[in-house]
């Protein structure tokens, strides 16, 4: 396992796989890896040749700036893990200066609508912050893939959507959520819940269920208000929204429309700690 701190080294030695014409996935995170995030590791160790992880906490993805100070760092722990897991992985470890410079700020991005619902609602400037980094990453690295995980929806169909309009030529895969024996999404930001909490806030994904069950019979109108309902009464989990949207667009769903995919979408604080979720509906 290779680790780099420059963009100008990771691209010399991927110039040497590319002689060797070997295939290259990426997998960014923000580090305090976890199950869900070897996950996209081990499924691009499989499909490509060389994998770059890159681990970076983007500061202007975050809008609270409290929540970028308490965002867990564990570069050791994270480094064993990824040895566990193979060793033609290539980790990319930059700080704010390598990839921003001076000016730690993001590009404006036109996303079609994607980032005014839910995340990119409840998070001004979100997207921008997630769309300038991982932009750079995809144009640093070229991988032939790269993989985000379903548990950021909006997330990947943002990024799907970047590729598509500035026609970048990188494939990018969509990886299942992982998921904690209660069936809590794993989550970095998971480390910061009580143990108590956090087997509590199984409660999410037990809802989630619940909804898609209510999908084949009631209004998204009668499911939201039963989740709203549902988390009146509980003291742990505040929920912050609940939306059931259509997949491609991430428009609310007013009314069922035959062919089109639904997931529901959700934000709950717990201990002061921000989660998210979805589920595909049908
Ligand atoms: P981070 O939250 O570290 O997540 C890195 C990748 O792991 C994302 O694609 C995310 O969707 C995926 N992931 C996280 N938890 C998962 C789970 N339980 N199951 C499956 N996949 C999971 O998302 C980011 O970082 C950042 O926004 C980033 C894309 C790196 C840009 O800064």
């Amino acid at each position: 396992m290779h680790i780099f701190d420059r963009k100008g080294e990771l691209i010399a030695q991927l110039q040497l796989e590319r002689n060797k014409n070997r295939t290259v996935g990426l997998v960014p995170t923000m580090g305090a890896l976890h199950q869900g995030h070897l996950s996209l590791v081990k499924k691009a160790v499989l499909e490509n040749d060389v994998v770059v992880v890159s681990v970076f906490v983007n500061p202007t993805q975050f809008d609270q700036k409290e929540d970028l100070e308490k965002y867990p760092r564990n570069l050791d722990q994270d480094l064993d893990l990824l040895k566990s897991v193979g060793p033609n992985i290539l980790v990319f470890t930059p700080n704010a200066n390598e990839i921003y410079g001076e000016d730690v700020v993001s590009k404006s991005y036109d996303f079609d609508g994607l980032d005014q619902v839910m995340e990119g609602a409840f998070r001004t400037g979100h997207f921008d912050g997630v769309g300038t980094v991982v932009e750079l990453f995809l144009t640093t690295v070229a991988p032939d893939r790269a993989y985000f995980g379903e548990k950021d929806f909006q997330q990947l169909q943002i990024i799907k959507k970047l590729v598509d309009t500035r026609q970048l030529p990188y494939t990018i895969v969509g990886c299942p959520i992982e998921r904690e024996a209660h069936g809590l999404a794993m989550s970095s930001r998971n480390e910061r819940l009580s143990q108590t909490t956090r087997e509590e806030a199984g409660f999410i994904y037990k809802t989630l269920k619940t909804a898609k069950f209510k999908f084949g019979t009631e209004s998204a109108k009668e499911i939201t208000d039963w989740v709203s309902s549902q988390f009146a009464e509980n003291s742990t989990l505040e929920l912050e929204y609940f939306e059931i949207a259509e997949e491609d667009t991430l428009t609310p769903m007013t009314e069922k429309t035959a062919n089109q995919k639904y997931r529901a979408f959700i934000a709950v604080y717990a201990d002061g700690v921000r989660l998210i979720d979805n589920l595909r509906l049908n």
